[in-house]
């Protein structure tokens, strides 16, 4: 079952700024590999990949990685011909890369709005754009993950509509595409993550926490979800090695959804 052996992942954003506790991406990336996969990993940052790698490395697994911008053409496209360099495939697509910024239409300036869309939504068309035709001239076809979040289904709790915005036009995006790559062997889903518990999120209770209460923000979010808790990386990790299988080979434009009840509930449970 979700056997991966050999299968050849290109996946963003698998890095990590520290040893503690897993993101999303690396959490995915680690996942994938137990499961046999080879990664070649592209991110901002070559040390926090290497993080990464290391961890992967260290529990038998193959991974390389490379400095990579995902809102850069270029950059994109020398990932894609790296990897194909290195192993002459990519069976599996991971587009994780994605960060939010706050604010309403009013409050957010043209920059804020400009990189937003650049960072979560641009950067898929940019590996789609790249990748989509050598899936399609494999005989086994390809997988493609995309990332988002509940952000994109409903309003969370703060004002982030740039967010918002991109991650439900990713999920249409990742819809369409699928319909358009069907006959052509090539399977696009989206992974929906609710509330996740990653270093990222001690971040954001630095910023946002009521009153600088850091402990407090965490029983917060904890407490929006109907399960009691939030999700952790391997939740979200666990759905991407689902779909990138061929367990789910009858399954595309699909969204699956990872938030322990959120957007099944009124708010009151
Ligand atoms: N955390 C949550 O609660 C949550 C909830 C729902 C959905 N999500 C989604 O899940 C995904 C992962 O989120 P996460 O918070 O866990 O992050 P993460 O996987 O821990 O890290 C994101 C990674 O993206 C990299 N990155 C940022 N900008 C980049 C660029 N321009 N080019 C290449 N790489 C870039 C970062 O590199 P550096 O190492 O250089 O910073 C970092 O390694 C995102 O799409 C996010 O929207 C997260």
């Amino acid at each position: 079952m979700l056997d991966l052996t050999r299968k050849v992942v290109l996946i963003t954003g698998l890095g990590q700024t520290t040893d503690q506790g897993w993101g999303i991406g690396a959490a995915i990336a680690t996942k994938l590999a137990e499961q046999g996969a080879l990664i070649f990993g592209g991110n901002r940052s070559l040390e926090s990949a290497k993080r990464t790698k290391s961890r992967i490395e260290a529990a038998g697994g193959i991974c390389d990685v490379r400095e990579t911008d995902v809102t850069n053409s270029t950059s994109v496209k020398e990932l894609v011909d790296a990897c194909m360099q290195r192993h002459g495939r990519i069976d599996i697509l991971v587009n994780n890369v994605g960060k939010s910024e706050p604010g309403c239409p009013a409050a957010m300036a043209e920059d804020t709005w400009n990189a937003q869309m650049d960072l979560n939504l641009k950067s898929i068309y940019l590996t789609c754009h790249h990748v989509l035709p050598i899936m399609e001239n494999q005989a086994t076809g390809g997988s493609i993950v995309n990332v988002s979040s509940i952000a994109g289904l409903r309003y969370i709790g703060k004002p982030q509509v740039a967010y918002s915005t991109t991650k439900a036009a990713m999920m249409q995006f990742t819809k369409v595409t699928a319909v358009m790559y069907a006959a052509k062997g090539v399977r696009l889903n989206t992974v929906v993550p609710g509330l996740i518990y990653t270093p990222y999120t001690r971040e954001l209770a630095k910023r946002y926490a009521p009153g600088g209460d850091e402990e407090e923000y965490m029983r917060m979010r904890d407490g929006q979800v109907p399960m009691g808790r939030m999700g952790d990386g391997w939740d979200v990790a666990n759905a991407v090695v689902f779909l990138a299988s061929d367990e789910a080979k009858y399954i595309t434009g699909q969204e699956l959804v990872v938030d322990g009840g959120i957007t099944s509930s009124t708010g009151r449970t």
